[in-house]
């Protein structure tokens, strides 16, 4: 076992998902939980490191109830914020959740200077871009986790299409974490077949549409909350990549800093993932429409931003 520390602030559904998912997984040593709600974080942390004893894992979980007690991880996870409800965009998230990243983030790079942080709160790309604001940290320790969801809503459709393939389908999704998001079928495979190969443009324009959607559709269905357990899953494939150093390649939301032509501004991009958060960022030779949906989703981002810096920094 390493001696690896994982910190998770927010312990509502996706972040006490991810928790019971690390620590049944055995791949750090010590989870420390952190929440405003003190009783639900120590309920948290009680049943999960109980699940983990179950499970003979050696990972050890724990709640932080003031803000030193959570310190020293070498990966931070941050959902903390309001979840949308039906009707609700992410967008409207904005400011709220903006000011509750605002005071997490500063507690959290002074008690955790050496991690590498995953933000998974909504708006995300705006979320991202307030963190690395407000903390001044350089872009390739504060990543978000977005681009990994929606390709793996992708993946579903694609495979509710296909009806075979399961296991073998690479969807990939880049711009932001929104309704403008750049799903890219020509970079999605079955098994290594482009999936233009096996697919007409119909069902994949059926495909994007509904990827789109796919957080919304949950959020309608649930009435009261957001999607969990792929969230969860998908920021758990982050959190081993950069604990295991595993530089694998992933769509994360970062700070654009000429890439793709864009700077000072955050978007989902395909980078390589590893012990130091960003360790490469991946420019793809983008068709002519698909550098037009990139440049919209990114526009739409940059209103958020803009709102931002005119009410928060
Ligand atoms: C969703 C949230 C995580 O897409 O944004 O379900």
């Amino acid at each position: 076992m390493n001696n690896k520390k994982v910190g998770i602030i927010g312990v509502g559904n996706v972040g006490s998902t991810l928790a019971f998912n690390l620590a049944s997984k055995n791949i750090c040593s010590e989870i420390v939980l952190k929440d405003v709600r003190e009783n639900i974080v120590k309920a948290m942390a009680l049943d999960i490191s109980q699940s983990a004893h179950a499970a003979n894992s050696l990972t050890n979980v724990t709640a932080a109830i003031n803000a030193d007690e959570f310190s020293d991880c070498d990966v931070v996870v941050i959902t903390a914020g309001v979840a949308r409800k039906p009707g609700m965009s992410r967008d409207d998230l904005l400011l709220i959740n903006a000011k509750i990243m605002t005071s997490v983030i500063n507690d959290t790079i002074k008690y955790n200077p050496n991690a590498i942080i995953i933000i998974v709160s909504n708006p995300l790309d705006a979320m991202v871009y307030t963190a690395l604001k407000a903390s001044k940290w350089p872009r390739n320790k504060i990543i978000g986790m977005a681009g990994i969801l929606d390709s793996s809503r992708m993946a579903h459709f694609i495979f509710e299409k296909l009806a075979y393939g399961q296991g073998q389908i690479k969807a990939s999704v880049m711009g932001g974490h929104g309704d403008d998001m750049v799903p890219l079928p020509n970079f999605s495979t079955v098994n290594g077949l482009a999936l233009t190969e096996v697919l007409s443009n119909d069902d994949i324009e059926d495909i994007v549409n509904k990827t789109k959607n796919g957080g919304a559709q949950i959020v309608k269905l649930l009435e009261t909350g957001s999607a969990y357990y792929a969230p969860a899953y998908s920021t758990s494939l982050m959190v081993e990549a950069i604990l295991e150093d595993k530089k694998e390649v992933y769509p994360c939301a970062i700070m654009l800093e000429g890439e793709y032509g864009y700077d000072n501004i955050v978007a989902g991009v395909p980078i390589m993932l590893g012990k130091n958060g960003v360790e490469k960022v991946i420019e793809l030779n983008l068709e002519d429409n698909q550098k037009e949906q990139f440049n919209k989703s990114i526009n739409s981002v940059q209103e958020l931003v803009d709102t931002l810096e005119k009410n928060l920094f």
